[in-house]
């Protein structure tokens, strides 16, 4: 019998990857064990834009909607969007990762409180007292696809982290799940979204996953025509001594508004 072809990371689209392989554990434990020090920049950098948006504003009594699209094991963004939300929405493909999610939000591990500490260096955050208990009581895990299930004009804050980018090797899904991620937002609603730049792939276990190579002008070209014209792209070296891929030559993020 013939062995079967084995498939070229480097080709695969959104549905020809392994997601139901995606090892959790393993991702947690590469990327979120311990705050690397270019995560630490783009959580300054979120937490900086998120509260200045909201300064002076008022909410109304129940808090706002939010949404992080394909969370993964990261924590880290909905613990950004955390003093505004009354109810934040981790929407992620993956079993492996959906079911990683409705247990770790019960009571979040001590790798995230280190997270919690670079947050709380601004005032806003220290409206939630007990950020455990708040992130269990806003959350909802939802499992769905986000080509075909994002729920349209949903959220009033979000972010998508290393996802459009790492979700497939073909630019014309880089530039849909973009496209997706807009439409789950309000008009005026803050943003996050960051990007592996000139990324080829990544290993997750013992898996290959996809990526479409991008650099500044096609985060620039993908968020420009939803974004109001504050929108900013800034660069994040890689740290020396901790690549976390072969051959990416960064992080890009993305911090703006959707446009009213
Ligand atoms: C590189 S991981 C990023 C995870 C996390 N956001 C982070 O910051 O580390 C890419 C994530 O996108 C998710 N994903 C891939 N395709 C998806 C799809 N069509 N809809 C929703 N999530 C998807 C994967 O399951 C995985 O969790």
């Amino acid at each position: 019998m013939d062995a079967m072809p084995s498939l070229d990371a480097s080709t695969l689209t959104n549905r020809q990857a392994p997601w139901d392989s995606f090892d959790a554990e393993a991702y947690l434990k590469h990327n979120y064990r311990s705050l690397r020090a270019d995560d630490r920049q783009i959580l300054s950098a979120v937490r900086d834009h998120f509260a200045a948006h909201f300064a002076g504003r008022s909410l109304p009594g129940a808090g706002l909607r939010g949404i992080d699209v394909g969370a993964g094991t990261n924590l880290y963004p909905a613990l950004a969007m955390l003093p505004w939300c009354g109810s934040i929405t981790l929407f992620e493909r993956a079993g492996g990762n959906v079911r990683w999610l409705r247990s770790a939000v019960q009571d979040y591990g001590a790798n995230w409180d280190e997270f919690w500490e670079v947050l709380r260096r601004q005032p806003a955050y220290l409206t939630v007292v007990e950020p455990r208990t708040r992130l269990a009581g806003a959350v909802e895990v939802v499992q769905g696809d986000l080509f075909t299930d994002l729920p349209e004009r949903a959220a009033d804050i979000g972010t998508m982290f290393f996802v459009a980018e790492s979700l497939s090797a073909a630019y014309v899904e880089y530039r849909g799940a973009i496209d997706h991620f807009a439409a789950a937002l309000r008009p005026g609603a803050p943003f996050a979204v960051a990007f592996m730049e000139n990324s080829l792939g990544y290993e997750v276990g013992d898996h290959t996953f996809p990526a479409c190579k991008i650099q500044r002008s096609d985060v620039l070209a993908g968020l420009q025509e939803y974004a109001a014209d504050d929108l900013k792209v800034s660069h994040i070296d890689v740290p020396g001594s901790q690549p976390l891929r072969d051959g990416y030559t960064g992080m890009l993020l993305a911090l703006g508004r959707l446009r009213d």
